[in-house]
């Protein structure tokens, strides 16, 4: 399952650049993943979300945010009248990482160095899309956006400024969300999502 190599340096569209990406070894993740799973959306979006990586699903499908938190993230960005269909969604790390369970794969988070690595196709993602907000979902997208740790609960609601420019609103990932088990907790994370959401729209 080798990749075939694609010159990934001279791409000046989207679909170049996911093309490109299909070969990608910047980093070792390629060998166990799937595929790459590029962003998708228009590529004249005005918001960019941001996720981690690739899940379990996503890896199957070759498409961000199709699995269990992407049923969340989809149900809260349609209550905060949202279009999905009109933003561009991708992820900081565009390969699965994961961890063999039996016959289950478990989600491992990606390291600094991968993020690193992946930080290239994201930049070029931005570069080309040019858009007006990016939303960082999660500590993983926060820190390659911005190039540092950021405490996301802490922040989450905030816009802050890159160098270059570009808006980053922060706020949590939906998978978050998941992970509550209880009922009242679970159910005011998600209003505080949908009000991150709906402050993502007026911004747009
Ligand atoms: N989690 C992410 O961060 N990205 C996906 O695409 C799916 C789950």
């Amino acid at each position: 399952r080798e990749p075939a190599e694609a010159p990934d340096d001279d791409a000046s569209s989207i679909s170049e650049l996911r093309e490109a990406a299909k070969g990608c070894r910047r980093c070792p993740l390629w060998r166990d993943a799937t595929q790459t799973v590029f962003g998708e959306g228009p590529d004249d979006a005005g918001v960019v979300f941001v996720g981690e990586q690739p899940g379990d699903q996503e890896d199957l499908a070759g498409k961000p945010f199709v699995g269990p938190a992407g049923k969340v993230f989809d149900a809260i960005l349609d209550d905060a009248v949202v279009d999905r269909q009109k933003v561009y969604v991708t992820n900081a790390v565009k390969h699965f990482k994961f961890e063999p369970r039996g016959k289950r794969r478990i989600h491992s988070k990606p390291n600094a160095g991968e993020v690193q690595a992946c930080r290239w196709w994201l930049d070029r993602e931005l570069e080309l899309i040019k858009p007006n907000l990016v939303v960082a979902l999660g500590a993983t997208a926060a820190q390659s956006l911005l190039g540092k740790a950021v405490p996301v609960t802490k922040m989450r609601g905030e816009v802050m400024q890159r160098e270059d420019g570009l808006r980053v609103f922060i706020t949590i990932h939906p998978s978050f969300i998941l992970r509550i088990r209880e009922p009242a907790d679970k159910e005011a994370e998600r209003e505080r999502f949908l009000q991150d959401m709906k402050a993502v729209r007026r911004l747009m």
